[in-house]
């Protein structure tokens, strides 16, 4: 029989994160359900038990290094590895640049990248210690690649997210530890409730892209474990994503009108004939 594996997944309490904590459940994973919901975090460990998995709530606010190092120094005392980190827990800030409160950007790269950067920091090493190999998932979004207008915060935060991945991957190499950036568009669930937006509108707009969304946090957690037995770099989904994906490889100036135009359409402003090209 396979030896049990050991899993950290951050923002586990809801979304993406029960469902790839769900997910790994049914391979009979013990989880560390991380997240400072405590309600939404023993829901969690509820269906990861009923899916077959074990595992434990693990009280967690991502952006509190000295939680993660607390954290960490329970759980290498009482687990004989860690054979993978997921780095999911997020929110959604929307607003212009030079408008949006400036509390609000340090809100968001606080949590959505400085949290995923204490993980990786404060658990690489026991990662790299594991004989059998590890694996580290940071969950970015196609906003990352695409950088739609009035989500400057979140956009960035995720473009961070890909690079921090793509650095690890050399890094890690080495060490046997894969990596694995996640980059999809829109996919319901909670992130648009807990997220800071200037007016309705953008909330609205959000919460419309969601709702047309053919991806469900189920497909992605699948999409996820596939990529980690793969120790495939990236998860681009829906199909859409990949489109985009190699659109920004390839004619990265069309993607971003295509982008613009679209961000102009759905908030009723005039456009303006660019003069330049480059
Ligand atoms: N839903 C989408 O459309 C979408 C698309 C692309 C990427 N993502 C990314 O997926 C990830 C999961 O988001 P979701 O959509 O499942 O949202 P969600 O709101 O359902 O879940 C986010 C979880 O993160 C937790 N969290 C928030 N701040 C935290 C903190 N400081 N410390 C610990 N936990 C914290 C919340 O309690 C919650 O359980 C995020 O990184 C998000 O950016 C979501």
């Amino acid at each position: 029989m396979e030896p049990k594996k050991y899993a950290i997944v951050t923002g586990a309490a809801s979304g993406l994160g029960r469902a790839t904590a769900v997910a790994l459940g049914r391979r009979g994973w013990h989880i560390a359900v991380a997240d400072l919901n405590d309600a939404g975090s023993q829901e969690t460990l509820q269906m990861v038990r009923a899916a077959g998995g074990d595992g434990q709530v693990e009280p967690l606010d991502v952006t509190k290094v000295e939680q993660w190092q607390t954290m960490s120094t329970k759980l290498r005392a009482s687990w004989p590895s860690l054979d993978l980190l997921v780095n999911n827990a997020g929110v959604g800030v929307g607003g212009e640049v030079g408008t949006l409160p400036l509390d609000d950007w340090r809100w968001i790269i606080d949590i959505n990248l400085y949290g995923a950067i204490y993980g990786c920091h404060v658990l690489v090493d026991w990662l790299k210690s594991n004989p059998r190999g590890a694996h580290i998932v940071n969950i970015a979004s196609m906003a990352g690649v695409v950088s739609a207008p009035g989500m400057a915060p979140y956009n960035v935060t995720k473009a961070g997210m890909i690079s921090l991945s793509e650095t690890l991957f050399g890094e890690l190499k080495a060490h046997n530890v894969g990596v694995t950036a996640v980059c999809p568009s829109f996919f319901p669930t909670n992130i648009i409730h807990s997220g800071r937006f200037q007016n309705e509108a953008q909330k609205n707009m959000a919460a419309k892209l969601m709702k047309r969304s053919t991806a469900t946090a189920d497909d992605v957690a699948g999409l996820i474990l596939r990529a980690i037995d793969q120790r495939r770099l990236y998860v681009m989904v829906p199909f859409q994503a990949v489109v985009f994906w190699w659109l920004k490889r390839l004619f990265p100036r069309f993607l971003l009108n295509f982008v613009a135009s679209r961000y102009l359409r759905e908030t009723e402003k005039p456009a303006v004939v660019e003069k330049a090209a480059g």
